[in-house]
């Protein structure tokens, strides 16, 4: 096959893992550990296997012509012949199949111990980590990580292999049995006078030729198997049901919320994880701006999730004015979101593409994308970049600019002011974390603007932000234990006045 088509089907061939992966709209895919390394695998041999098992099929379909027509050869002649160097190939074929199983079986079961090995190794060859690394002296850990990790792996694979090899070899010896025979009764044909000089030479060549084709084929069928194990697994992903309601069925997304988005009674596990988040229960009614506060591992975050439909309740129910949320379309749905998650991306784009990621309408339109960056107070520095909004960033591309972390967040945050002429929700998980105490200020400023006419969800530890919120809910682990404005939760002496306190107390102020 051609370099050009292989590389074409390889590429094909991913593309599809790709849209297939984005369909799965929610995050089971990743959560699943076994079902990560399946796709893990999936994706790192779609380049090859497809090309390899068209290549296969050719070679396959050569020697089966081949064997064919030389059978159809001394079929005439010596009918037993041709069947006995079958028959005595025939169990190196069975148990090549097996043997094929349990390599496939091997490979996936041990892509967890390769990932680990990509991953000690990602960790010394990418930038994100380089300071980390020299400065703590990981690289022999890593090191060690690594080989650890692989000696476990290749322990496995070696077994297999090795298993591979003495079955072959003893096999082999069950065919070279038959040929022997079979060379044997040729020769004695010849001493009997029953075969003339053609005869011989015509049996002698083609039980060479066979032998060796007999070989290839088994050869090519069980490599054919690995193969077809691969696509086997490659389409049981392509045609995993999605959990997602069909369009038809799906109802209208509220425009705009007349009741609000409502949780009633919600509790929520991970799917690997004990319940992090138990009954809850509130409003975040339209435009209102509801500030969500609460410890580290308090489950702020994981509501977050639960309102982009990245995950659904385990019980209880989330709803728009009056429909359930699942029962609406989750593309609609999501396009009334404006996120900035806790853990934001840093895409290695253009400052402007960084933007319009958001909105992708607004890929051309620069008043806009400038309008999003004027108001997460990313204008400064954008202006200051060699290209300004054309500025390549990521260090790892040529020429590629890199941000300190506060002008990422506002780049994040400018990506999700981009939505707000769509968006009704506005979700901001702690959005100014890394800001320097002016743009916080100017962000916040320029926040009743934003948030005008939006339902606006802001979670924040900085509890003098909390003012700006119309209520306030406290979560501790997992409950949702107070809810209601600044004023009254202070007046009822709880855990936000608790909270509260120790702010103004250490810093002053709250
Ligand atoms: N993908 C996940 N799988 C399993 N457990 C998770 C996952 N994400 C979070 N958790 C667990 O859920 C709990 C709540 O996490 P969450 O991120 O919602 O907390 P949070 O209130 O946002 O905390 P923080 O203030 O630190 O951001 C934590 O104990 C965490 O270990
Ligand atoms: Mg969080």
């Amino acid at each position: 096959m051609t370099g050009n088509l292989a590389d074409k089907i390889g590429a094909f061939f991913t593309s599809q893992l790709m849209a297939k992966a984005d369909e799965k709209a929610d995050l089971s895919l990743f959560d699943n550990p076994e079902f990560y390394d399946k796709l893990q695998v999936l994706q790192s041999q779609a380049n090859n296997e497809p090309v390899m098992l068209a290549n296969t099929i050719v070679l396959f379909g050569r020697q089966v012509f081949t064997v064919v027509a030389l059978f159809a050869l001394l079929f005439p002649i010596s009918p037993w012949i041709p069947l006995l160097l079958l028959v005595t190939t025939l169990p190196q074929a069975y148990i090549s199949f097996g043997l094929q199983q349990s390599l496939w079986k091997t490979t996936v079961e041990s892509s967890a111990l390769a990932r680990k090995m990509t991953y000690s190794s990602s960790i010394m060859l990418t930038n994100i980590y380089a300071k980390e690394v020299r400065l703590f002296g990981l690289g022999p850990l890593l090191q060690a990580r690594f080989w650890e990790a692989f000696w476990t792996m290749y322990s496995g694979i070696r077994f297999v292999r090795i298993r591979q090899a003495l079955w072959t070899s003893s096999l082999s010896i069950l065919s070279t049995s038959g040929n022997a025979i079979a060379f044997y009764w040729v020769v004695r044909k010849a001493v009997l006078g029953d075969f003339g000089p053609g005869n011989v030479l015509l049996f002698l060549q083609s039980l060479a030729y066979i032998q060796e084709n007999l070989a290839n084929l088994v050869t090519d069928l069980s490599g054919l198997y690995g193969h077809l194990l691969y696509m086997q697994s490659y389409f049981a992903f392509i045609n995993l049901q999605t959990s997602q309601k069909p369009v038809q069925f799906a109802k209208p997304v509220p425009l705009p919320f007349k009741q609000g988005v409502s949780f009633e009674k919600v509790s929520f596990s991970y799917p690997a994880g004990q319940e992090t988040l138990r009954d809850i229960s509130f409003v975040l009614k339209p435009g209102e701006t509801v500030a969500l506060v609460g410890e580290n591992g308090a489950g702020k975050s994981t509501i977050v999730k639960l309102l982009s439909r990245l995950y659904d309740p385990t019980s209880g129910l989330i709803k728009v004015d009056n429909y359930e949320i699942h029962e609406l379309d989750l593309k609609e749905w999501r396009d009334q979101l404006a996120v900035v998650f806790q853990d934001f991306c840093r895409y290695s784009f253009s400052v402007e593409e960084n933007i319009a990621l958001g909105n992708q309408e607004l890929l051309d339109n620069e008043p806009r994308i400038k309008q999003a960056a004027e108001s997460a107070g990313a204008m400064e520095f954008v202006c200051k970049l060699e290209s300004a909004f054309k500025t390549q960033l990521g260090k790892q591309f040529e020429e590629g600019a890199e941000l300190s972390g506060g002008e990422w967040q506002k780049l994040a945050l400018a990506r999700a002011f981009a939505r707000k002429d769509k968006a009704q929700l506005l979700i901001l998980d702690e959005p100014t974390s890394s800001l320097d105490p002016r743009s916080e200020y100017e962000v916040y400023r320029c926040f009743a603007e934003l948030a005008r006419g939006k339902t606006t969800l802001l979670i924040t530890h900085r509890l003098a932000v909390t003012r700006l919120a119309d209520r306030i809910l406290v979560l501790k682990n997992g409950r949702l234990v107070e809810d209601g404005t600044h004023a009254s939760l202070l007046a009822c002496n709880g855990e936000y006045a608790a909270l509260w306190r120790m702010q103004t107390e250490r810093y002053g102020y709250g």
